[in-house]
């Protein structure tokens, strides 16, 4: 089938959809809904058999909904209605939840409905509920809705019928607003203010004050052990994030995002970040001026990697099973700063010292890496010197994975992979990806940026010339499966969270126990050093280096300009060419 797919912007479940689809065999285009007209003009030159709008921010027009059947996802369960179905949900302690596929009429999230998926809840934060429950449960409705839309007998069920029939049922409910996300410092207990940070979390963020200052809080963690202070106050900070008193404990805030004073009032209900000049960073970034007399509670020592007793802000964490060492690291939306890859680093070399033949690179629940933290270069006082910084830091952390020749490594994506991500990934000697997972191994979106992480010695060793070539070029994200056809993933492994740790584990000490182990890294050095001889890995990085300094320092601002706006969310004004095939100019429309 023609299926067009109209959305606010090409998110991680668009994606997922966009790949699963693809995979299908139907024939796809993205339209961004950026104006009722402009979607209008997509679907005369895409005559699509149908669309599918995975996330919209603003209803379809009648022009468009009456021609065609437009199925929307609703991340709520049947009988749900609003635009704020994830976060009432969280707040509210929700045990179960769902998403449900309906039509588009004039009734917002009132159509008929095509399908729905329930799933149980997790005490977790909006954006890995997301990334997870949500984007399962999206891709197996839409699915099923695309498969009864396509077998032309289907005939979608109302609302209310559905109402009486489904096991849990929703209602319609406002848009979540600041006043009832609102933390009294004073009253809350952990319990209630963490539900509340985690239903905020991605976006819009809990609006509070820190130091005197209004801000959106992001990014929470428990804390079991310390404490002290008055409620509110903060009582420590730990590398990016701050700990701060509650009423029967402490909490650990990880990002925040300044709000002009002036402003902050106002948006307090604002649906979207439109002109907002701030953007999210660590905590400990944003108020380092404050913190100066604030103690600090680092991990020290040599345990500091090892799980710390009971829960607490842990961001890079060792654990070991046999002869099976597992390095986590866990960075807010994976993106790595350069003190962030420089603390990886350490624990990296520290992790090969251990007595351990295979190291797995664990990465984050929902994140592997996104590459360098675009949004501290941002803050950079020299954004060109960050970003070279960050770069130097993150290659320095591929250089020594792959030069490591004391054990077999492999990189295990149990979340998301991009840009620089998909590299550092590769630099391992295998790569093993979760089912669901989604991959996005280029970098030219970022401004046409070049890239390095030595993707020019990891990715056509791999995948070919040719190969990497179409990669770079394509931009479009993969999953496992196509990844694994294309030789940049050795294994697609469980799409069940916990199942995919289960089998990582199983497998990586099966080749811990392995009768050619030896062998294999015997070979494993013999081909590093064969591939120096060719070629050092150190021309590789300074060819990569070269282009980076032009995109950095160079005349063409694209990168900068580019990265702006990714950090602003500033709304898009087109869809990228490569995303809407319909707007090419060599497009007709199959007879
Ligand atoms: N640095 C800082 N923040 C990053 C980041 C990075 N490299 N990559 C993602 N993020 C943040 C986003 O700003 C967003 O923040 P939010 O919590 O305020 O919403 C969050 O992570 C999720 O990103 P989003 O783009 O919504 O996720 P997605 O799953 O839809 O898309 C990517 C994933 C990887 C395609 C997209 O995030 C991306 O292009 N990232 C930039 C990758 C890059 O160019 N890195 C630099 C070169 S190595």
């Amino acid at each position: 089938m023609r299926i067009l797919l109209l959305c606010h912007s090409f998110n991680s479940l668009s994606q997922r959809l966009y790949s699963e689809l693809a995979a299908r065999g139907h024939q796809l285009s993205v339209e961004f809904d950026i104006a009722d007209s402009v979607a209008e003009e997509a679907v005369a030159l895409f005559r699509p058999e149908l669309i599918v709008a995975p996330y919209l921010r603003r209803a379809i027009p009648a022009s468009i909904w009456e021609q065609h059947c437009c199925l929307i996802v609703h991340p709520g369960i049947v009988g749900d209605r609003g635009p704020s179905a994830l976060d009432w949900a969280i707040q509210e302690g929700e045990q179960a939840w769902g998403v449900t596929v309906l039509q588009a009429t004039g009734e917002l999230d009132g159509g008929p409905i095509w399908a729905s998926e329930n799933f149980p809840m997790r005490v977790a934060r909006k954006s890995s509920l997301y990334r997870h429950e949500v984007t399962e449960a999206a891709s197996c409705a839409v699915l099923r809705a695309v498969e009864r839309f396509a077998s032309g007998s289907f005939v979608p069920v109302p609302v209310d019928a559905a109402d009486a029939s489904a096991r849990i049922r929703g209602c319609a409910r406002p848009l979540l607003r600041q006043s009832d996300r609102a933390i009294d410092w004073q009253h809350d207990d952990s319990a209630t203010i963490l539900a509340r940070l985690n239903a905020a979390d991605g976006f819009p963020g809990v609006a509070d004050r820190l130091f005197g200052e209004p801000c959106r809080l992001f990014d929470a963690w428990p804390e079991d052990r310390l404490r002290g202070g008055a409620p509110g106050e903060v009582i420590a900070w730990r590398e990016t994030a701050i700990l701060r008193a509650t009423v029967d404990g402490a909490l650990w805030i990880g990002h925040v995002r300044r709000e002009e004073e002036a402003n902050a009032a106002a948006r307090a209900d604002a649906r979207s970040e439109a002109n907002v000049r701030t953007f999210k960073l660590p905590a400990t970034q944003v108020f380092a001026t404050q913190l100066a007399s604030i103690p600090e509670a680092p991990l020290a020592g040599e345990t500091r990697y090892f799980a710390a007793v009971g829960r607490t802000w842990q961001d890079i964490r060792y654990e070991e099973a046999g002869s099976v060492g597992f390095l986590h690291f866990d960075f807010y939306n994976g993106a790595m700063s350069t003190r962030q890859c420089q603390r990886l680093l350490a624990a990296w070399q520290w992790a090969q010292q251990r007595p351990v033949s295979i190291i797995v690179l664990m990465g984050g629940r929902d994140f592997w890496s996104n590459g360098i933290h675009l949004h501290s270069i941002e803050a950079a006082e020299s954004p060109a010197d960050e970003s070279w910084a960050n770069i130097n830091a993150i290659d320095d952390l591929a250089e020594a994975i792959i030069r490591n020749e004391t054990q077999l490594t492999i990189a295990a994506l149990q979340g998301n992979c991009g840009a620089g991500g998909c590299f550092l990934a590769r630099a391992a000697d295998l790569v093993w990806a979760r089912t669901g997972v989604l991959l996005n191994p280029h970098y030219r979106n970022m401004g046409n940026l070049y890239g390095s992480e030595y993707w020019t010695y990891l990715l056509p060793a791999r995948v070919g010339v040719e190969g990497a070539q179409a990669m770079m070029r394509n931009r479009l994200p993969m999953s496992p499966a196509v990844g694994l056809a294309a030789g940049l993933v050795d294994a697609c492994l469980a799409g069940d969270l916990d199942a995919f740790r289960v089998d990582v584990a199983r497998r990586a000490a099966e080749l811990a126990a392995a009768p050619d182990l030896a062998a294999r890294l015997q070979e494993k050095g013999a081909q590093r050093h064969a591939d120096e001889a060719l070629k050092p890995l150190a021309s590789y990085r300074a060819a990569e280096l070269a282009e980076l300094q032009r995109n950095f320092y160079g005349f063409d601002p694209s990168y900068h300009v580019a990265r702006y706006h990714f950090v602003h969310k500033t709304p898009a004004s087109w869809t990228p060419r490569h995303l809407a095939i319909h707007r090419d100019l060599g497009w007709s429309l199959p007879q």
